[in-house]
């Protein structure tokens, strides 16, 4: 039996967030977050990147890479991360941690490479091209190379990843009112209900 969340049933920590993003969405950068990750190393290593959206009808977090990036090699090491967001509007942080999946063009679930699939349909033309690139983090040849793989072809590049986050932990902070208030929802196996919520100092 598998120990990670199930993907029925909104988790109660949904509902702030939602209402975050809502109050937020004139600002494009409220769809950022910075992702940490950490390396064979065992170093953090931390970034911007865009959020997706939920992988409906689950509470799993959708995000995009390249797999030829340095995060997708750490994820293969240590799935664990934790997302870290903030709502300038609102003053609200929220703190997602937990384990990151990694689809890419050798997925064997069907449904997961499907979701893989409609990621790429979603992507705009502009959003689409970077997977083309030559190879992220490597230095900049004096010689300019003809990458073998171009944007006009049809089908999905091999380096475009669909990443899934399926939270085990939520900090909530709200920074706005005095006292400040801070949430933590922790979810476990074996406790009923399976989300836990409460109210910690901030
Ligand atoms: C505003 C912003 C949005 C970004 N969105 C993404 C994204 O959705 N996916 C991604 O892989 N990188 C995104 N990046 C680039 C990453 O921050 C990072 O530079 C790149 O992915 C290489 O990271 P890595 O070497 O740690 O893997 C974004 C950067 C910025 C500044």
């Amino acid at each position: 039996m598998s120990q990670a969340p199930p993907n029925s049933h909104l988790a109660p920590w949904r509902a702030p967030l939602a209402r975050a993003l809502h109050r937020n969405r004139a600002l494009p950068h409220s769809r950022y977050v910075q992702l940490a990750t950490v390396t064979p190393q065992e170093r953090p290593s931390n970034r911007t990147i865009v959020f997706r959206g939920f992988w409906q009808p689950t509470n799993q977090l959708k995000f995009i890479t390249d797999q030829r990036s340095a995060k997708a090699e750490h994820l293969t090491h240590q799935p664990w991360v934790e997302v870290c967001w903030y709502f300038p509007k609102t003053r609200e942080q929220f703190r997602v941690a937990g384990r990151m999946q990694l689809i890419d063009a050798t997925c064997k679930d069907a449904e997961l490479l499907a979701a893989r699939d409609r990621q790429w349909m979603d992507l705009s033309e502009q959003g689409r091209s970077q997977f083309f690139w030559p190879h992220p983090g490597q230095p900049i040849p004096a010689e300019p190379i003809i990458t073998p793989e171009d944007s006009g072809t049809n089908a999905i590049p091999k380096p475009f990843c669909l990443l899934l986050l399926n939270p085990e932990t939520v900090d909530h902070l709200e920074l706005r009112g005095d006292p400040q208030q801070r949430w933590r929802y922790e979810w476990s196996a074996t406790a009923s209900p399976q989300w836990q919520l409460q109210a910690i100092n901030p």
